[in-house]
């Protein structure tokens, strides 16, 4: 393969990385309601899966909560961009909160087709991790209807009412390749299944994805900047492995290990849809105080998606 100059590491950033609309999205809808209303603005669950952007709005008066319960009556409450069920809106409802959804409207879009699903009398088949708070979300919009499948191993045990009436649907950060064979392996089982392919990956998830494959092959490390629980960043470390090439998953510029570029004279660094730009410079950063590097930017595809405000939060200003 051919390499850089002696010496100089080169650095491929792969494009799209980084904030999907979805995210920024949500980020904003707790930045404007902090702005209008001052802090607290309670959130249940963190906005989006990275700890920078939680301890960012936790500084500027967010409260971060894991049950409604935790909130005092009538108080300001966001839902996070991962989706919540049904009964999580009814049970602040019952509580008198006032509720912003910050769910990402691709999610609420599989919400949709769920409910659809069910109340036409399939059984929906989703797609998913089990525990991901983006399948508890989508579990719970037609829980008594819904079964999960994780690998394409699974799809033989499902138990389904009637195998004629089923539809399957997926988490929205997964593998599209993994999607895909466990799709195959449910047309297989039940032959008039409804549902297409990975349709339901966000366009977010796939253009990383897609990204990272395009640089993989010239690259001797992947380092891909993201929280633990994001789900579309686990993605594209196992990606990179399954190409071959060592990969990690980094939170920051701080959990950089010299000892994983000895021999690296090419370096990809991506990062996750919830992990924010800034620290993918930090990480750039970090490689240029170990040596000289050349950067090079390789757009595989331009992104232009935005995602409007709720209606309430859609003028900037202060009092609403
Ligand atoms: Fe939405 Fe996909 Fe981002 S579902 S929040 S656009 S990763």
């Amino acid at each position: 393969r051919e390499g850089p100059a002696t010496g100089l590491r080169r650095v491929l950033l792969p494009a799209p990385r980084s904030f999907c609309a979805g995210v920024e999205r949500a980020i904003e809808i707790v930045e404007r309601l902090l702005d209008r209303h001052g802090p607290p603005v309670y959130v249940r669950n963190q906005i989006v899966h990275n700890t920078h952007v939680v301890a960012d709005l936790e500084a500027r008066g967010a409260v971060f909560v894991s049950g409604l319960d935790e909130v005092p009556e009538r108080a300001l409450v966001v839902f996070s961009a991962h989706g919540v069920a049904p009964e999580v809106e009814r049970e602040a409802a019952r509580r008198g909160l006032d509720a912003v959804d910050a769910t990402c409207p691709l999610v609420a879009k599989v919400h949709a087709e769920a409910k659809r699903a069910a109340e036409a009398g399939d059984t929906v088949v989703l797609i998913g991790h089990e525990g991901h708070e983006e399948v508890v979300g989508t579990m719970g919009v037609a829980p008594e209807r819904t079964v999960l499948v994780g690998h394409a191993d699974e799809v033989a045990a499902l138990d389904v009412a009637d195998p004629g009436r089923v539809t399957f649907l997926s988490q929205t950060t997964l593998s599209v390749a993994e999607v895909e064979g466990i799709a195959a392996a449910l047309k297989e089982r039940f032959p008039q299944i409804k549902g297409q392919g990975a349709e339901d990956i966000c366009y977010a998830t796939s253009n990383r994805q897609a990204a990272v494959a395009a640089v993989v092959g010239e690259a001797d490390l992947v380092l891909v900047v993201g929280s633990a629980n994001s789900s579309n960043s686990n993605r594209l470390v196992e990606l990179s492995r399954a190409a071959g090439v060592a990969a990690h998953l980094v939170e920051d510029a701080g959990q950089l290990d010299r000892a994983w570029l000895d021999g690296a004279a090419t370096v990809a660094v991506t990062a996750g849809a919830s992990a924010p730009p800034r620290l993918v410079d930090e990480v750039v950063a970090a490689l240029a105080a170990l040596g000289p590097i050349e950067v090079v930017e390789r757009v595989v595809t331009e992104e232009t998606q935005e995602f409007l405000l709720p209606q309430r939060l859609r003028s900037p200003g202060r009092g609403a």
